[in-house]
């Protein structure tokens, strides 16, 4: 009785440990991962020590001291900068740091197969269950699972040991350190669907008909043979579709693909505008009975790529209005957060943005499935480089590439005995993302040849275009080259070879920073070339600067005109003037949609001690946006040429004497980016004098053979340089005042609805904070995850934002709801820590972001600065 009483209470302790504690996440990721059925997600409750730890894999290791940590966890972003840390990285250190979950494995786990799930983790990761070393993954950016099954002790006390290594200098950015993406358990009956076992194609699309080709792989790991069926249920709306295999045998201890077709009548198509997603529940089933389960969001559309036109989706020209992305979220370092990705894709959408490019490694599963939901065709990117390291990055992945996976290490999911770690990043990616609408080419690497050109890169390109192709032969192949931009004058034949290689694989040919009289001659002289600008601009700006000197400024900032690139970058209009001038190029990819940590190149800086002393910027300024999420001007240049569903008008300089720089005559240079026809601007001077006209601008409209539009300036006073003329531009003399810009259509008629600032005044003093929550989300999921962005503004007394108002800011929570994770205001040069609560603003500009701490209730956060009148913003979590 004793005995079955203690069983009995064990297995309620574990059935309760199992429902407080392995509670699946209500937010959405992949759903394959995601699919409460078979996986929990394992993000909370980790302890955490910074720094190596001896016998930390033991079970028996005392981690009371350790921190209690959530994951996705970043330990490079908590820690302070410092010159002793490498420009690149952004002067924020790396290190080896340790994780060690405890938890209660119910005692219905026994007989059951579990995987633990990494959607990757920063790097050289090693995994402990109970003691025993289950692998090694060595990239930081690749999703991987570890089967510890035989490990796993139901009914028990277990003990997972995570330890991650980040060598410094390591990837050429910022990359964060430790676990920064989520971690799920999976478990199944032994007799089961593999790891990314669902395969969903749409073969026939182009010719008009709705064919789904379905392979399903099934993991049969009970000593019987298995009878068994499949039974797949499609989704989206209110079109749904059933249908059931007939019945298969999967012997013991084997694997089995099978492979289904159906016709899915008139399927609605996926583009940007028409982001639709289906959903395709897979159910294995033994006597009718289902055994497991999974998810996969997958959709309807075609590409072609056209040697001459570009690109095409479903059939139409679709120019490709693309930005780089790096993976960090600004002060919440490089955690993969589901809100703060979501509100970089939001803005990026907003301006008109429909493609990005995953630069340059893989981005986290939730970017993947938030660019299916939004509409933004992904340019999934594998590598920084292959074999040989780039700069003196001697710790990147270069490291590993050719490693094999060693016998040790069977139980890494999904591998073999031998595989390159090159092989299995770039499959287990593909696998990961191959069913995504949004991923529509596959990047096997930027620049790939670093410092070390002419090392037989075409050796690699080789392989991993096999590799591709056996995973996934729907979708083309491609590679950003940095070569490509030289070819007026050197042809190299290492490059030339990839890129004849890629053009047989279907696949686009990526140039990286071409001009466009040098695209001309690439396209003479390999006319089955399909070009597209990889990467472009690589503009560098600060925001809400507006002295035009070209040399850097003495504050380390720059202009935010569009006149300050890098030698080899260039200008935002000039990069799209090009691409949209030529119908032949596919599209672009600015560098980079947003500033990211590390690179702040022209302060760059690949050794630990700052060329130019200390303190030295730590972020970049390529970004459209700043790393707290405040756009620049050149965002609302991007959405005067990208989005055609809204009227841009905006005016930069700001209007304040001390900001702006006047030339020898007092003249003021004035841009406007807009998409209207034409553009009146108007001066009314401060102190009740008349409203006057500065004239009114008409741009012509051009259209290319292809059918794409865009407008030019050819009116009086245009520039010389055609890409400048892509926006207007007046000559003021400076007088405090306001400038309005009305915008007209092309009958003369006032369009009221714009966006951009078209209005801009001289202001009084700073006296006051105002503070705004982004995306108007007063409310936010109490899971303790989502966030919430204050972004606080510095306005004069009648609500006019002073542009360079720097006062110290500092926060407060009152309430237990929501905690305060980080603080920014997008200055690259600004060295204290994202974790205070505390800073000076920017050019008018703060932002704090607070995370729900998984308490139900309301919290209210308050600004405050010295001599300024206060705000406070409330906020529910539910
Ligand atoms: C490119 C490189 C990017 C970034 C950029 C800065 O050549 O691919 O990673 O370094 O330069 O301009």
């Amino acid at each position: 009785m004793k005995k079955y009483g203690k069983r009995w209470f064990s297995a309620l302790m574990a059935l309760l440990f199992a429902l407080i504690v392995l509670v699946p996440a209500a937010s959405a990721a992949t759903p394959e991962m995601a699919d409460p059925a078979r996986s929990l997600n394992f993000d909370g409750g980790w302890k955490f020590h910074l720094g190596d730890a001896d016998g930390a894999q033991a079970m028996d290791y005392a981690d009371g001291a350790w921190r209690d940590v959530t994951l996705p966890h970043d330990y490079s972003i908590e820690q302070d900068f410092t010159p002793t840390a490498q420009g690149e990285s952004g002067y924020l250190p790396g290190g080896i740091g340790w994780y060690r979950k405890t938890f209660t494995a119910p005692v219905d786990y026994a007989g059951k197969h579990i995987t633990l799930d990494f959607d990757g983790a920063y790097m050289n990761t090693e995994v402990y269950v109970n003691g025993t070393k289950v692998g090694t993954n060595p990239y930081g950016y690749n999703p991987f699972s570890f089967d510890i099954t035989d490990l796993v002790r139901p009914g028990q006390k277990n003990v997972v040991a995570v330890k991650t290594n980040n060598r410094i200098p390591s990837s050429r950015w910022y990359s964060g350190s430790g676990i920064f993406r989520d971690v799920w358990l999976t478990v199944t009956n032994p007799l089961r669907i593999a790891k990314n076992g669902v395969q969903i194609t749409t073969p026939d699309l182009a010719k008009g008909s709705g064919r789904t080709d379905v392979r399903t792989t099934v993991e049969n790991g009970t000593s019987k043979d298995q009878t068994i069926e499949l039974r797949q249920t499609v989704k989206n709306g209110a079109q749904k579709k059933k249908f059931r295999s007939s019945r298969y045998t999967v012997p013991a201890g084997k694997t089995r693909t099978f492979a289904m077709s159906f016709d899915m009548k008139n399927p609605k198509l996926w583009s940007p505008e028409t982001p639709e997603v289906y959903m395709m529940t897979t159910e294995l089933l033994v006597d009718g009975r289902p055994v497991d389960t999974v998810s996969n969001d997958y959709g309807y559309k075609w590409i072609k790529i056209d040697n001459n036109n570009g690109f095409f989706l479903n059939g139409k020209p679709l120019k490709l209005k693309g930005v780089c992305l790096h993976h960090d979220q600004g002060a919440l370092g490089a955690v993969a957060n589901r809100a703060a990705i979501e509100r970089q894709i939001q803005m990026m959408k907003k301006m008109g943005c429909n493609s990005i490019r995953t630069s340059h490694n893989p981005q986290s599963a939730e970017f993947i499935d938030l660019c299916n939901k939004y509409g933004i065709l992904v340019l999934d990117e594998m590598y920084d480089g292959w074999h040989a390291n780039k700069n003196v990055n001697i710790h990147d992945f270069s490291e590993s590439f050719y490693k094999e996976v060693p016998a040790s290490d069977s139980r890494l999911v999904d591998s073999y005995t031998g595989e390159t770690y090159a092989e299995f990043s770039l499959k287990q990616t593909m696998k990961r993302d191959r069913n995504a609408p949004a991923v529509f080419e596959w990047d096997l690497g930027n620049e790939v040849e670093g410092a070390a050109a002419g090392i037989a890169y075409d050796r690699d390109a080789k392989k991993l275009i096999q590799w591709t192709k056996e995973v996934d032969p729907t979708r083309p192949v491609t590679s950003a080259d940095s070569m490509l931009k030289y070819y007026d004058k050197i042809e190299v034949p290492d490059h030339t070879n990839i890129a004849n290689m890629q053009t047989a694989a279907g696949g686009m040919v990526g140039g990286n920073y071409v001009h466009g009289n040098v695209y001309d001659i690439i396209h003479k002289r390999h006319p089955d070339w399909n070009l597209v600008a990889s990467e472009d601009a690589s503009a560098v700006n600060s925001r809400g600067v507006y002295k035009r000197s070209k040399d850097q400024l003495p504050d380390h900032q720059l202009t935010s005109y569009d006149e300050s690139t890098v030698s080899w970058g260039k200008m935002a209009a000039e990069s799209w003037y090009d691409c949209i001038t030529r119908d032949y190029i596919s599209g672009e990819y600015v560098w980079t949609g947003f500033d990211y940590i590390g690179e702040p190149t022209p302060w760059n800086d690949v050794v630990s001690v700052p060329y130019r002393g200390w303190p030295a910027p730590k972020n970049s300024y390529f970004g459209i946006v700043d790393t707290a999420g405040f756009p620049k001007d050149s965002y609302y240049f991007y959405m005067s040429q990208w989005n055609t569903d809204v009227t841009t008008l905006h005016i930069l300089p700001q209007w304040n004497e001390n900001v702006v720089e006047k030339d020898a005559d007092g003249n003021v240079k004035v841009v406007v980016y807009s998409s209207a026809p034409s553009v009146e601007l108007f001066f009314t001077p401060k102190n009740g004098g008349k409203k006057v006209s500065l004239g009114r601008k008409t741009f012509t409209k051009k259209r290319t053979a292809a059918g794409y539009t865009y407008q030019i300036y050819e009116g009086p006073g245009k520039s010389d340089k055609d890409h400048e003329n892509l926006y207007l531009s007046w000559n003021v003399p400076y007088q405090d005042g306001t400038l309005t810009a009305v915008a007209y259509d092309a009958d003369g008629h006032v369009i009221r609805k714009t966006e951009g600032q078209s209005t801009v005044s001289t202001t009084g003093p700073a006296a006051e904070l105002r503070a705004d929550i982004y995306g108007d989300r007063k409310t936010i999921s109490a899971d303790g995850k989502d966030l919430a962005y204050i972004e606080v503004r510095i306005t004069d007394k009648d609500g006019l934002a002073v542009p360079d108002a720097c006062n110290k800011i500092t926060v407060s929570v009152d309430g237990t709801a929501v905690r305060l994770v980080g603080v920014d205001n997008g200055n690259a040069y600004d060295m204290q820590s994202y974790r205070t609560n505390n800073r000076k603003a920017f050019n008018g500009r703060f932002l704090a972001i607070v995370q729900s701490t998984g308490q139900k209730g309301k919290a209210k956060i308050t600004v405050k600065a010295d001599g300024l009148k206060s705000d406070t913003v409330s906020i529910h979590t539910k």
